[in-house]
């Protein structure tokens, strides 16, 4: 096939927002080998399954759907099928056995690759099954292209990769590698570029966003604090945030930057997993419950209007009730605008899996269930509150309904208003009418907003 050739790409991605964010990259590395993404695998010449480990059953879930899609390789003989991501990186070898029509499996270091690794398999070199798992010492950011399908006002941007902090339950570590940085002049070139294209807010990403240690222009390692000062210079770009923090990478430049740079939002996902000592040294996160408490206290100070928001895990192994009656005293302690909670899931290879005194699925799953009624109780408060405000929406789609806008406050809060297109991706003022579990519903303010001809 011509290089040119108009060629289908289907992408499905699970997982994080580092997997949405790798997404959009592979998508841009294949763009110059004439590849367009599509929305459905049927006649694509290339599926990839960007996949997700970090809880049980991904593996079966990335089968099931090899399965779904393999009836189209059947009528499509020269359709690529890729499998991507975590799953790809901690099964490699297995995938491959296991699913003899899968062409390629590779892991998230390697995407930078992509074009040599389509011409292997394609058959330029005769036709190859791929399964690369490397860690490369390049970086794949030196190698991919510029970001170039932002999609809207409210653009994602990696900074950082990796682990390095072995939490006993978790396999980012295993499957995403060591901690990796990328440089500050890498950084703010692409912010830049996302800015000229239109972004109005840019999300920093990383797995553990808040350990960034990136090279400085000036040859000195910068922080996050540091270099969101930097980012929040460029001109037009009017919202920053961040994400996933670690407790631990809290340090006070940090948190004082969250009282000096107006552009950075009052929101705040940082996981804190457990209430319980215990159970947080158990899981390694070498912190307490009280460090924790103590970390929100200064964050509230710098910033009295900050939302936060957490990861739970509930049954961790030796996880008992008065363990747990901690975790919900945090909840109360802490009061978060929203939440996340899973239950454990033993992962092969961490050493949770091989921990005593397993909690009873059922007792979990009980738990979880008072954890989830206990965060739904404080998220619709949250949001109840809002009602009466006056609040800046950055508007980045359509509502499911005709005429309808939707858009995200400062706070992170998924925002409903009826307004005319030309206001999307923009940033304007709402009224909050009433505050519901997950969103909120508003009226556009400005007058101006909605009179000015097109
Ligand atoms: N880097 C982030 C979390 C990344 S994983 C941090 O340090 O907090 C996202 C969330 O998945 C975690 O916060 C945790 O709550 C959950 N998670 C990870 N491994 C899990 C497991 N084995 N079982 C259940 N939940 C898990
Ligand atoms: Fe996983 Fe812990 Fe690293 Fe977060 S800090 S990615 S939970 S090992
Ligand atoms: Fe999942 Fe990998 Fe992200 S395991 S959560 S896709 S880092």
């Amino acid at each position: 096939m011509s290089q040119n050739a108009n060629k289908k790409l289907y992408i499905k991605t699970w997982g994080c927002q580092m997997n949405s964010y790798d997404s959009n990259r592979m998508a841009d590395i294949l763009r110059p080998l004439g590849y367009k993404c599509v929305d459905s695998p049927v006649d694509a010449d290339m599926v990839i399954l960007n996949t997700c480990h970090i809880r049980e059953k991904a593996t079966d879930k990335v089968f099931s759907d090899l399965g779904r899609i393999r009836p189209h390789k059947d009528t499509n003989k020269d359709m690529l099928i890729a499998v991507a991501g975590c799953v790809a990186q901690a099964e490699g070898d297995y995938i491959l056995e296991r699913a003899p029509y899968v062409d390629m499996v590779f892991g998230p270091q390697t995407y930078h690759e992509l074009p040599e690794m389509v011409a292997k398999a394609t058959g330029a070199y005769g036709k190859n099954r791929i399964v690369n798992t490397d860690f490369p010492s390049e970086s794949k950011f030196d190698f991919l292209p510029e970001e170039q399908n932002v999609q809207g006002a409210a653009a994602f941007l990696s900074i950082q990769e990796g682990c390095d902090k072995f939490c006993t339950f978790c396999v980012v570590p295993y499957t995403r590698g060591a901690e990796y940085s990328r440089s500050v002049n890498e950084v703010l070139n692409e912010a830049h570029n996302l800015v000229q294209r239109g972004a109005k807010e840019i999300t920093l990403l990383g797995q553990n966003v808040n350990a960034f240690h990136g090279e400085g222009p000036d040859g000195t390692v910068w922080g996050l604090g540091r270099l969101i000062r930097a980012v929040a210079e460029i001109d037009g770009l009017e919202r920053i945030r961040y994400t996933t923090s670690h407790p631990r990478d809290m340090d006070d430049d940090l948190i004082d930057t969250h009282r000096d740079i107006h552009k950075l939002m009052p929101f705040l996902h940082l996981p804190v997993q457990s209430g319980s000592d215990g159970i947080l040294e158990a899981m390694n996160r070498k912190h307490t419950g009280d460090d924790y408490r103590r970390i929100v206290d200064k964050l509230r100070a710098a910033r009295p209007d900050l939302a936060l928001s957490s990861d739970f895990i509930v049954g961790f192994p030796g996880e008992t009730e008065e363990d747990f009656q901690e975790t919900l005293r945090l909840v109360r302690d802490v009061g978060y605008a929203s939440a996340y909670s899973f239950k454990y899931s033993a992962r092969p290879g961490t050493p949770g899996a091989n921990m005593k005194n397993l909690v009873r699925d059922n007792v979990a799953d009980e738990r979880l269930a008072r954890l989830q009624a206990l965060i739904n109780e404080q998220q619709r408060a949250f949001n109840a509150r809002s009602a009466g405000i006056v609040m800046p929406v950055l508007f980045d789609r359509k509502g499911k309904k005709s005429g309808q806008l939707l858009g995200r406050s400062p706070w992170n809060q998924s925002v409903y208003a009826n307004g005319p297109d030309r206001l999307l991706n923009q940033i304007i003022d709402v009224k909050v009418t009433e505050g519901f579990d997950n969103s909120l519903t508003g009226i556009i303010e400005t007058s101006e907003a909605l009179s000015k001809t097109v």
